[in-house]
Protein backbone atom coordinates (compact mmCIF):
# COMPACT_ATOMS: atom_id res chain seq x y z
CA UNK A 1 0.00 0.00 0.00
CA UNK A 2 2.78 1.92 0.94
CA UNK A 3 5.16 2.33 -2.64
CA UNK A 4 1.15 2.56 -4.16
CA UNK A 5 0.33 5.84 -2.37
CA UNK A 6 4.06 6.80 -3.02
CA UNK A 7 3.57 6.47 -6.75
CA UNK A 8 0.30 7.86 -6.89
CA UNK A 9 1.66 11.14 -4.95
CA UNK A 10 4.73 11.56 -6.39
CA UNK A 11 5.22 11.25 -10.42
CA UNK A 12 6.77 14.65 -10.97
CA UNK A 13 10.40 15.18 -11.67
CA UNK A 14 13.17 13.51 -9.75
CA UNK A 15 13.58 15.13 -5.89
CA UNK A 16 17.03 15.75 -3.60
CA UNK A 17 16.67 13.47 -0.75
CA UNK A 18 16.16 17.03 0.77
CA UNK A 19 12.54 17.58 -1.21
CA UNK A 20 11.76 13.69 -0.74
CA UNK A 21 11.66 14.62 2.82
CA UNK A 22 9.52 17.38 2.71
CA UNK A 23 6.92 15.70 0.82
CA UNK A 24 6.75 13.46 3.45
CA UNK A 25 4.06 15.01 5.75
CA UNK A 26 1.67 13.34 3.06
CA UNK A 27 2.04 9.76 4.55
CA UNK A 28 2.89 11.28 7.86
CA UNK A 29 -0.90 12.05 7.76
CA UNK A 30 -1.64 8.88 6.60
CA UNK A 31 0.04 7.36 9.95
CA UNK A 32 3.33 6.09 8.68
CA UNK A 33 6.30 5.23 10.63
CA UNK A 34 9.83 7.20 10.38
CA UNK A 35 11.47 4.49 8.86
CA UNK A 36 9.37 3.85 6.22
CA UNK A 37 9.44 7.58 5.26
CA UNK A 38 12.99 7.00 5.08
CA UNK A 39 12.84 4.11 2.82
CA UNK A 40 9.85 6.16 1.18
CA UNK A 41 12.66 9.30 0.67
CA UNK A 42 15.24 6.79 -1.40
CA UNK A 43 12.99 5.55 -3.30
CA UNK A 44 11.94 8.94 -4.78
CA UNK A 45 15.62 9.71 -4.95
CA UNK A 46 16.41 6.91 -6.94
CA UNK A 47 12.97 6.16 -9.48
CA UNK A 48 13.24 3.20 -11.32
CA UNK A 49 14.23 5.54 -14.31
CA UNK A 50 17.35 6.66 -12.27
CA UNK A 51 18.86 3.91 -11.89
CA UNK A 52 21.42 4.54 -14.62
CA UNK A 53 23.26 1.58 -14.17
CA UNK A 54 20.75 -0.64 -15.19
CA UNK A 55 18.96 1.79 -17.45
CA UNK A 56 21.76 1.39 -19.61
CA UNK A 57 21.54 -2.09 -20.33
CA UNK A 58 17.64 -2.08 -20.72
CA UNK A 59 17.17 1.35 -22.19
CA UNK A 60 20.77 1.15 -24.37
CA UNK A 61 20.68 1.96 -28.02
CA UNK A 62 22.78 -0.61 -28.96
CA UNK A 63 22.49 -3.60 -30.93
CA UNK A 64 23.90 -7.20 -30.49
CA UNK A 65 22.57 -9.80 -32.34
CA UNK A 66 23.39 -13.85 -33.05
CA UNK A 67 23.19 -14.94 -36.46
CA UNK A 68 23.06 -18.98 -35.84
CA UNK A 69 23.14 -21.40 -38.35
CA UNK A 70 20.17 -23.29 -37.71
CA UNK A 71 20.45 -26.92 -39.81
CA UNK A 72 24.12 -28.96 -40.13
CA UNK A 73 26.29 -25.60 -41.40
CA UNK A 74 26.76 -23.94 -45.02
CA UNK A 75 23.06 -22.10 -44.60
CA UNK A 76 24.54 -18.90 -46.30
CA UNK A 77 25.80 -17.42 -43.15
CA UNK A 78 28.36 -16.01 -44.75
CA UNK A 79 26.21 -13.91 -47.28
CA UNK A 80 23.47 -13.11 -44.20
CA UNK A 81 26.36 -11.74 -41.50
CA UNK A 82 28.20 -9.91 -44.51
CA UNK A 83 24.94 -8.20 -45.68
CA UNK A 84 24.17 -6.93 -41.99
CA UNK A 85 27.57 -6.02 -40.88
CA UNK A 86 26.89 -2.85 -42.96
CA UNK A 87 24.30 -1.94 -39.73
CA UNK A 88 26.99 -3.03 -37.00
CA UNK A 89 30.53 -1.84 -35.33
CA UNK A 90 31.93 -5.55 -34.87
CA UNK A 91 31.19 -9.00 -35.61
CA UNK A 92 32.49 -11.75 -33.71
CA UNK A 93 32.91 -15.02 -33.85
CA UNK A 94 32.99 -17.55 -31.24
CA UNK A 95 33.43 -21.20 -31.89
CA UNK A 96 35.13 -23.34 -34.71
CA UNK A 97 38.14 -22.41 -36.87
CA UNK A 98 39.35 -22.79 -40.42
CA UNK A 99 36.98 -26.00 -41.09
CA UNK A 100 34.05 -23.11 -41.61
CA UNK A 101 33.66 -21.38 -45.37
CA UNK A 102 31.89 -18.15 -45.48
CA UNK A 103 31.23 -17.22 -49.15
CA UNK A 104 30.81 -13.35 -49.49
CA UNK A 105 30.14 -12.11 -53.39
CA UNK A 106 30.27 -8.69 -54.50
CA UNK A 107 31.05 -6.16 -57.01
CA UNK A 108 32.23 -9.42 -58.80
CA UNK A 109 34.53 -10.70 -56.47
CA UNK A 110 34.15 -13.52 -54.26
CA UNK A 111 35.79 -14.46 -50.58
CA UNK A 112 35.89 -17.41 -48.85
CA UNK A 113 36.43 -16.22 -45.11
CA UNK A 114 37.65 -18.84 -42.71
CA UNK A 115 38.42 -18.08 -39.59
CA UNK A 116 38.17 -14.18 -40.24
CA UNK A 117 34.46 -12.69 -39.78
CA UNK A 118 32.79 -11.57 -42.91
CA UNK A 119 32.56 -8.21 -41.08
CA UNK A 120 36.11 -7.41 -42.09
CA UNK A 121 34.51 -7.05 -45.95
CA UNK A 122 32.78 -4.10 -44.75
CA UNK A 123 35.45 -0.78 -44.55
CA UNK A 124 36.15 0.68 -40.97
CA UNK A 125 34.08 -2.40 -38.97
CA UNK A 126 35.72 -4.37 -36.32
CA UNK A 127 36.40 -8.05 -36.69
CA UNK A 128 36.85 -10.29 -33.53
CA UNK A 129 38.08 -13.58 -33.01
CA UNK A 130 37.03 -15.10 -29.82
CA UNK A 131 38.33 -17.74 -27.26
CA UNK A 132 35.94 -20.21 -28.43
CA UNK A 133 37.73 -20.30 -31.96
CA UNK A 134 40.82 -22.57 -32.70
CA UNK A 135 43.31 -20.73 -34.46
CA UNK A 136 45.58 -22.11 -36.62
CA UNK A 137 48.12 -19.50 -37.33
CA UNK A 138 48.93 -20.69 -40.75
CA UNK A 139 45.43 -20.81 -42.08
CA UNK A 140 45.34 -17.04 -40.64
CA UNK A 141 48.14 -15.91 -42.22
CA UNK A 142 47.35 -17.28 -45.82
CA UNK A 143 43.93 -15.78 -45.32
CA UNK A 144 45.46 -12.35 -44.00
CA UNK A 145 47.78 -12.47 -47.61
CA UNK A 146 44.66 -13.35 -49.33
CA UNK A 147 42.79 -9.72 -48.13
CA UNK A 148 45.90 -8.08 -48.38
CA UNK A 149 46.09 -8.69 -51.76
CA UNK A 150 42.66 -7.94 -52.27
CA UNK A 151 43.64 -4.25 -51.03
CA UNK A 152 42.04 -5.01 -47.72
CA UNK A 153 43.76 -3.54 -44.60
CA UNK A 154 42.74 -4.95 -40.94
CA UNK A 155 45.16 -3.16 -39.39
CA UNK A 156 43.12 -1.97 -36.39
CA UNK A 157 40.01 -3.74 -37.07
CA UNK A 158 40.98 -7.28 -36.38
CA UNK A 159 41.05 -8.60 -32.91
CA UNK A 160 42.05 -12.08 -31.93
CA UNK A 161 41.46 -13.35 -28.35
CA UNK A 162 44.96 -14.04 -26.44
CA UNK A 163 42.52 -16.55 -25.23
CA UNK A 164 41.93 -18.81 -28.11
CA UNK A 165 43.46 -22.00 -28.71
CA UNK A 166 46.00 -22.54 -30.88
CA UNK A 167 46.06 -25.97 -33.67
CA UNK A 168 49.12 -27.39 -34.56
CA UNK A 169 50.04 -29.70 -37.45
CA UNK A 170 49.64 -32.89 -35.01
CA UNK A 171 46.32 -32.17 -34.42
CA UNK A 172 45.95 -32.73 -38.18
CA UNK A 173 48.17 -35.88 -38.28
CA UNK A 174 46.18 -37.15 -35.17
CA UNK A 175 43.18 -36.82 -36.61
CA UNK A 176 43.47 -38.17 -39.92
CA UNK A 177 45.17 -41.08 -38.02
CA UNK A 178 41.73 -41.55 -35.90
CA UNK A 179 39.60 -41.05 -38.48
CA UNK A 180 41.56 -43.81 -40.35
CA UNK A 181 41.45 -46.28 -37.79
CA UNK A 182 37.47 -45.28 -37.37
CA UNK A 183 36.92 -46.97 -40.78
CA UNK A 184 33.23 -47.17 -41.47
CA UNK A 185 32.23 -44.94 -38.05
CA UNK A 186 34.22 -41.99 -39.62
CA UNK A 187 32.65 -38.55 -39.21
CA UNK A 188 33.85 -37.37 -42.13
CA UNK A 189 35.58 -34.46 -40.77
CA UNK A 190 37.71 -31.53 -42.62
CA UNK A 191 40.84 -32.55 -41.68
CA UNK A 192 41.76 -29.58 -40.52
CA UNK A 193 42.76 -31.14 -36.91
CA UNK A 194 40.06 -29.24 -34.99
CA UNK A 195 38.39 -31.95 -32.89
CA UNK A 196 42.20 -33.13 -31.88
CA UNK A 197 42.87 -28.92 -31.21
CA UNK A 198 39.47 -28.93 -28.87
CA UNK A 199 40.39 -32.14 -26.92
CA UNK A 200 43.58 -30.69 -25.65
CA UNK A 201 41.75 -27.44 -24.54
CA UNK A 202 39.86 -29.78 -22.51
CA UNK A 203 42.57 -32.28 -21.48
CA UNK A 204 43.92 -29.19 -19.98
CA UNK A 205 47.33 -29.56 -22.36
CA UNK A 206 46.18 -26.72 -24.84
CA UNK A 207 48.60 -24.12 -26.39
CA UNK A 208 47.21 -20.77 -26.08
CA UNK A 209 47.69 -17.91 -28.60
CA UNK A 210 48.68 -15.42 -25.99
CA UNK A 211 51.81 -18.13 -25.35
CA UNK A 212 52.73 -17.31 -28.64
CA UNK A 213 53.60 -13.73 -27.20
CA UNK A 214 55.88 -15.47 -24.35
CA UNK A 215 58.89 -17.18 -26.40
CA UNK A 216 60.14 -18.89 -23.60
CA UNK A 217 57.06 -20.27 -22.07
CA UNK A 218 55.38 -21.02 -25.19
CA UNK A 219 58.94 -23.39 -26.26
CA UNK A 220 58.34 -25.43 -22.62
CA UNK A 221 54.99 -25.63 -23.14
CA UNK A 222 55.34 -26.90 -26.85
CA UNK A 223 58.35 -29.24 -25.84
CA UNK A 224 56.29 -31.08 -22.97
CA UNK A 225 53.06 -31.37 -25.29
CA UNK A 226 55.54 -32.93 -27.51
CA UNK A 227 56.87 -35.34 -25.89
CA UNK A 228 53.48 -36.60 -24.61
CA UNK A 229 51.79 -36.81 -28.35
CA UNK A 230 54.75 -38.01 -29.82
CA UNK A 231 54.36 -41.18 -27.08
CA UNK A 232 51.02 -41.48 -27.84
CA UNK A 233 51.31 -41.39 -31.69
CA UNK A 234 54.09 -44.00 -31.37
CA UNK A 235 52.29 -46.63 -29.35
CA UNK A 236 49.02 -45.63 -31.15
CA UNK A 237 49.38 -45.29 -34.73
CA UNK A 238 52.99 -46.80 -35.20
CA UNK A 239 54.16 -43.37 -36.55
CA UNK A 240 56.18 -40.82 -35.14
CA UNK A 241 55.35 -37.10 -34.80
CA UNK A 242 56.81 -35.06 -37.44
CA UNK A 243 57.99 -31.53 -35.42
CA UNK A 244 60.74 -29.86 -36.99
CA UNK A 245 61.04 -26.42 -37.25
CA UNK A 246 57.68 -26.24 -35.70
CA UNK A 247 58.22 -24.07 -32.62
CA UNK A 248 60.23 -21.16 -34.88
CA UNK A 249 57.34 -21.11 -37.27
CA UNK A 250 54.67 -20.45 -34.96
CA UNK A 251 56.86 -18.13 -32.98
CA UNK A 252 57.40 -16.12 -36.51
CA UNK A 253 53.50 -16.25 -36.75
CA UNK A 254 53.27 -15.05 -32.97
CA UNK A 255 55.69 -12.12 -34.03
CA UNK A 256 52.97 -11.70 -36.90
CA UNK A 257 49.76 -11.78 -35.23
CA UNK A 258 51.07 -9.93 -31.90
CA UNK A 259 48.80 -6.49 -33.01
CA UNK A 260 46.03 -8.22 -32.97
CA UNK A 261 46.13 -9.98 -30.09
CA UNK A 262 44.64 -8.87 -26.79
CA UNK A 263 41.38 -9.90 -24.60
CA UNK A 264 38.73 -9.48 -26.83
CA UNK A 265 35.96 -10.33 -23.97
CA UNK A 266 36.99 -6.41 -22.69
CA UNK A 267 36.85 -5.31 -26.18
CA UNK A 268 33.25 -6.54 -26.80
CA UNK A 269 32.14 -5.64 -23.45
CA UNK A 270 33.60 -2.28 -23.77
CA UNK A 271 32.15 -2.21 -27.15
CA UNK A 272 28.63 -2.69 -25.91
CA UNK A 273 28.80 -0.51 -22.47
CA UNK A 274 29.33 2.65 -25.16
CA UNK A 275 26.77 1.65 -27.46
CA UNK A 276 28.69 0.13 -30.01
CA UNK A 277 26.45 -2.45 -31.95
CA UNK A 278 27.65 -6.48 -32.01
CA UNK A 279 26.74 -8.86 -34.62
CA UNK A 280 27.68 -12.26 -33.46
CA UNK A 281 28.79 -14.33 -36.50
CA UNK A 282 28.04 -18.29 -36.08
CA UNK A 283 29.69 -21.08 -37.57
CA UNK A 284 28.75 -24.43 -38.34
CA UNK A 285 24.79 -25.09 -37.06
CA UNK A 286 22.76 -26.29 -34.63
CA UNK A 287 22.96 -29.78 -35.88
CA UNK A 288 26.72 -30.07 -35.75
CA UNK A 289 26.89 -28.83 -32.14
CA UNK A 290 28.94 -31.06 -29.46
CA UNK A 291 26.10 -31.13 -26.66
CA UNK A 292 22.96 -31.09 -29.03
CA UNK A 293 23.68 -31.92 -32.68
CA UNK A 294 23.69 -35.63 -33.86
CA UNK A 295 26.35 -36.37 -31.97
CA UNK A 296 28.95 -38.26 -32.70
CA UNK A 297 28.69 -36.80 -36.06
CA UNK A 298 29.23 -33.19 -35.04
CA UNK A 299 32.05 -31.05 -34.98
CA UNK A 300 33.55 -30.78 -31.51
CA UNK A 301 32.27 -27.34 -30.58
CA UNK A 302 29.07 -24.90 -29.01
CA UNK A 303 27.76 -23.80 -32.50
CA UNK A 304 24.44 -22.50 -31.10
CA UNK A 305 23.78 -19.35 -29.63
CA UNK A 306 24.90 -19.74 -26.51
CA UNK A 307 28.48 -20.36 -27.77
CA UNK A 308 28.67 -16.76 -27.83
CA UNK A 309 28.49 -16.09 -23.92
CA UNK A 310 31.19 -18.99 -23.06
CA UNK A 311 33.49 -18.67 -27.23
CA UNK A 312 33.70 -14.35 -26.73
CA UNK A 313 33.07 -13.69 -22.29
CA UNK A 314 29.86 -11.79 -23.45
CA UNK A 315 26.91 -12.54 -20.79
CA UNK A 316 23.63 -13.71 -21.95
CA UNK A 317 21.72 -10.13 -20.31
CA UNK A 318 23.77 -8.54 -23.41
CA UNK A 319 22.09 -10.50 -26.21
CA UNK A 320 19.35 -9.06 -28.01
CA UNK A 321 18.18 -11.52 -30.17
CA UNK A 322 19.09 -14.45 -32.28
CA UNK A 323 18.50 -15.09 -36.23
CA UNK A 324 18.54 -18.26 -37.54
CA UNK A 325 19.90 -19.44 -41.17
CA UNK A 326 18.21 -22.13 -43.12
CA UNK A 327 18.27 -23.21 -46.64
CA UNK A 328 14.72 -23.50 -48.48
CA UNK A 329 16.02 -26.97 -48.29
CA UNK A 330 18.23 -29.26 -45.84
CA UNK A 331 21.87 -30.30 -46.60
CA UNK A 332 24.84 -31.58 -44.78
CA UNK A 333 28.33 -32.65 -45.15
CA UNK A 334 29.99 -35.51 -43.82
CA UNK A 335 28.73 -38.64 -41.74
CA UNK A 336 25.59 -38.99 -39.92
CA UNK A 337 21.56 -39.45 -39.76
CA UNK A 338 20.05 -37.04 -42.31
CA UNK A 339 16.22 -38.05 -42.42
CA UNK A 340 15.01 -35.92 -44.86
CA UNK A 341 18.03 -36.69 -47.33
CA UNK A 342 16.52 -36.75 -51.15
CA UNK A 343 17.31 -39.88 -53.49
CA UNK A 344 20.43 -39.62 -55.65
CA UNK A 345 18.43 -38.21 -58.76
CA UNK A 346 17.18 -35.59 -56.70
CA UNK A 347 20.00 -35.11 -54.27
CA UNK A 348 21.73 -34.76 -57.79
CA UNK A 349 19.56 -32.09 -59.03
CA UNK A 350 19.02 -29.65 -56.37
CA UNK A 351 23.05 -30.00 -55.70
CA UNK A 352 23.89 -28.89 -59.25
CA UNK A 353 21.19 -26.18 -58.84
CA UNK A 354 22.60 -25.05 -55.80
CA UNK A 355 25.86 -25.44 -56.05
CA UNK A 356 26.38 -27.60 -53.16
CA UNK A 357 29.86 -28.20 -53.16
CA UNK A 358 31.68 -27.46 -49.54
CA UNK A 359 33.64 -24.19 -49.63
CA UNK A 360 36.69 -25.71 -47.66
CA UNK A 361 37.00 -29.25 -48.95
CA UNK A 362 35.22 -29.04 -52.03
CA UNK A 363 32.91 -32.24 -51.01
CA UNK A 364 29.55 -32.65 -52.46
CA UNK A 365 27.19 -31.40 -49.96
CA UNK A 366 24.18 -34.37 -49.42
CA UNK A 367 20.63 -32.71 -50.20
CA UNK A 368 17.43 -33.08 -48.75
CA UNK A 369 13.75 -31.57 -47.88
CA UNK A 370 13.87 -28.56 -45.66
CA UNK A 371 13.06 -30.60 -41.99
CA UNK A 372 10.65 -28.69 -39.51
CA UNK A 373 11.40 -30.51 -37.17
CA UNK A 374 14.96 -29.76 -36.87
CA UNK A 375 14.13 -26.12 -37.23
CA UNK A 376 11.47 -26.11 -34.56
CA UNK A 377 14.53 -27.67 -32.40
CA UNK A 378 16.89 -24.91 -33.33
CA UNK A 379 14.52 -22.58 -32.49
CA UNK A 380 14.34 -24.05 -29.05
CA UNK A 381 17.83 -24.83 -28.52
CA UNK A 382 19.19 -21.28 -29.42
CA UNK A 383 15.71 -18.99 -28.89
CA UNK A 384 15.62 -17.93 -32.59
CA UNK A 385 13.49 -15.06 -32.86
CA UNK A 386 13.85 -14.48 -36.54
CA UNK A 387 14.60 -16.54 -39.40
CA UNK A 388 16.42 -15.86 -42.78
CA UNK A 389 15.61 -18.23 -45.57
CA UNK A 390 18.22 -18.46 -48.11
CA UNK A 391 18.96 -20.08 -51.89
CA UNK A 392 15.39 -19.58 -52.21
CA UNK A 393 15.75 -20.01 -56.20
CA UNK A 394 17.07 -23.30 -56.33
CA UNK A 395 13.31 -24.48 -55.90
CA UNK A 396 12.17 -22.01 -59.01
CA UNK A 397 11.85 -24.74 -61.57
CA UNK A 398 11.01 -27.47 -58.69
CA UNK A 399 7.72 -28.91 -59.38
CA UNK A 400 6.50 -29.61 -56.02
CA UNK A 401 8.22 -29.19 -52.71
CA UNK A 402 8.15 -31.61 -49.37
CA UNK A 403 8.43 -29.91 -46.15
CA UNK A 404 8.73 -32.17 -43.40
CA UNK A 405 6.14 -31.95 -40.36
CA UNK A 406 7.24 -34.74 -38.61
CA UNK A 407 8.86 -38.25 -37.41
CA UNK A 408 7.73 -41.40 -36.62
CA UNK A 409 10.21 -43.67 -34.35
CA UNK A 410 8.70 -46.88 -34.14
CA UNK A 411 5.14 -46.07 -35.81
CA UNK A 412 4.45 -43.45 -33.30
CA UNK A 413 4.88 -39.48 -33.58
CA UNK A 414 8.11 -38.10 -31.75
CA UNK A 415 7.64 -35.52 -29.84
CA UNK A 416 11.10 -33.77 -29.81
CA UNK A 417 14.06 -34.34 -31.50
CA UNK A 418 15.70 -37.94 -30.68
CA UNK A 419 18.85 -37.50 -28.78
CA UNK A 420 20.91 -40.58 -30.03
CA UNK A 421 22.24 -40.72 -33.93
CA UNK A 422 20.88 -43.97 -34.08
CA UNK A 423 17.43 -43.57 -33.22
CA UNK A 424 17.17 -40.22 -35.65
CA UNK A 425 18.86 -42.84 -38.43
CA UNK A 426 15.61 -44.32 -37.93
CA UNK A 427 12.92 -41.79 -38.17
CA UNK A 428 10.49 -41.60 -40.82
CA UNK A 429 9.64 -38.05 -41.84
CA UNK A 430 5.86 -37.17 -42.03
CA UNK A 431 5.73 -35.05 -45.39
CA UNK A 432 3.40 -31.92 -46.77
CA UNK A 433 3.78 -31.14 -50.26
CA UNK A 434 3.18 -27.72 -51.47
CA UNK A 435 3.26 -26.10 -54.70
CA UNK A 436 6.11 -24.89 -56.21
CA UNK A 437 5.82 -21.62 -58.19
CA UNK A 438 8.29 -21.97 -61.09
CA UNK A 439 8.76 -19.35 -61.83
CA UNK A 440 12.08 -17.13 -61.56
CA UNK A 441 12.64 -15.53 -57.98
CA UNK A 442 16.53 -15.74 -59.17
CA UNK A 443 18.04 -11.95 -57.88
CA UNK A 444 14.65 -10.60 -56.73
CA UNK A 445 14.81 -7.69 -54.10
CA UNK A 446 11.52 -6.88 -53.20
CA UNK A 447 9.49 -9.31 -51.53
CA UNK A 448 5.98 -8.02 -53.53
CA UNK A 449 7.90 -9.34 -56.59
CA UNK A 450 8.22 -13.03 -55.59
CA UNK A 451 5.91 -15.10 -57.07
CA UNK A 452 2.41 -15.52 -54.76
CA UNK A 453 3.20 -19.66 -54.35
CA UNK A 454 6.85 -18.56 -53.28
CA UNK A 455 5.14 -16.12 -50.88
CA UNK A 456 2.84 -19.27 -49.55
CA UNK A 457 6.15 -21.71 -49.10
CA UNK A 458 7.88 -19.19 -46.51
CA UNK A 459 4.30 -18.57 -44.88
CA UNK A 460 3.64 -22.04 -44.75
CA UNK A 461 7.30 -22.05 -43.10
CA UNK A 462 6.51 -19.28 -40.62
CA UNK A 463 2.90 -20.29 -39.72
CA UNK A 464 4.14 -23.70 -38.83
CA UNK A 465 7.32 -22.09 -36.45
CA UNK A 466 5.62 -19.54 -34.92
CA UNK A 467 8.75 -17.31 -36.14
CA UNK A 468 9.07 -14.39 -38.59
CA UNK A 469 10.45 -14.71 -41.88
CA UNK A 470 12.93 -11.41 -41.52
CA UNK A 471 15.10 -11.90 -44.58
CA UNK A 472 15.28 -14.18 -47.83
CA UNK A 473 18.08 -14.27 -49.87
CA UNK A 474 17.45 -15.19 -53.66
CA UNK A 475 21.19 -15.45 -55.11
CA UNK A 476 24.50 -15.63 -54.31
CA UNK A 477 24.96 -12.04 -54.15
CA UNK A 478 24.86 -9.45 -51.64
CA UNK A 479 22.12 -7.35 -53.49
CA UNK A 480 19.91 -10.54 -54.11
CA UNK A 481 18.61 -10.50 -50.60
CA UNK A 482 15.22 -8.78 -49.40
CA UNK A 483 14.79 -7.65 -45.82
CA UNK A 484 10.80 -8.25 -44.88
CA UNK A 485 9.00 -5.16 -43.95
CA UNK A 486 7.55 -4.81 -40.43
CA UNK A 487 9.75 -7.62 -38.49
CA UNK A 488 12.06 -7.38 -36.15
CA UNK A 489 14.86 -8.15 -38.34
CA UNK A 490 13.91 -5.20 -40.21
CA UNK A 491 14.99 -3.27 -37.16
CA UNK A 492 18.14 -4.36 -37.22
CA UNK A 493 19.24 -2.42 -40.11
P1 LIG B 1 35.26 -31.07 -38.08
O1 LIG B 1 34.59 -29.81 -37.64
O2 LIG B 1 36.30 -30.86 -39.14
O3 LIG B 1 35.76 -31.86 -36.91
O4 LIG B 1 34.15 -31.99 -38.79
C1 LIG B 1 33.08 -32.58 -38.06
C2 LIG B 1 31.79 -32.61 -38.88
O5 LIG B 1 31.32 -31.28 -39.03
C3 LIG B 1 31.98 -33.14 -40.28
O6 LIG B 1 30.80 -33.83 -40.66
C4 LIG B 1 32.13 -31.91 -41.13
O7 LIG B 1 31.73 -32.11 -42.47
C5 LIG B 1 31.17 -30.98 -40.41
N1 LIG B 1 31.52 -29.56 -40.58
C6 LIG B 1 32.49 -28.87 -39.96
N2 LIG B 1 32.49 -27.59 -40.35
C7 LIG B 1 31.49 -27.45 -41.23
C8 LIG B 1 30.96 -26.34 -41.96
O8 LIG B 1 31.42 -25.20 -41.88
N3 LIG B 1 29.89 -26.61 -42.75
C9 LIG B 1 29.33 -27.85 -42.84
N4 LIG B 1 29.79 -28.91 -42.18
C10 LIG B 1 30.86 -28.72 -41.37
Amino acid sequence: MCGCLHREAFTGATLSPAEGKKKVPASEEAGYSTARCVAFAVARVFRPGDFTAMQSRGDRLMKSIVVVGAQWGDEGKGKVVDYLAGSFDYIARCAGGHNAGHTVIYDGNRFVLQLIPCGILRPGKHAVIGSGVVVDPVALAAELDTLAKSGIDVTGRLHLSNRAHLIFPYHRQMEKAAEAARGAWKIGTTSRGIGPAYEDKMARHGIRVGDLLNPARFREKLERVIAEKDAVCRATYGVPLDTAGMAEQYLELGERLRPLISDVSVLINHALDAGRSVLFEGAQGTMLDIDFGTYPYVTSSNAISGGVCTGLGVGPTRIDAVAGVTKAYTTRVGSGPFPTEMPDLEATEVRDRGKEYGAVTGRPRRCGWLDLVVLQYAIRINGISSLVVTKLDVFDTQKEIQVCIGYHYKGTPLREMPAAAEDLAEVTPEYATLPGWQSVTYGVQDAAKLPRLAVAYLKFISDFLGVEVGMISTGPDRDATIVCAATQLATWI
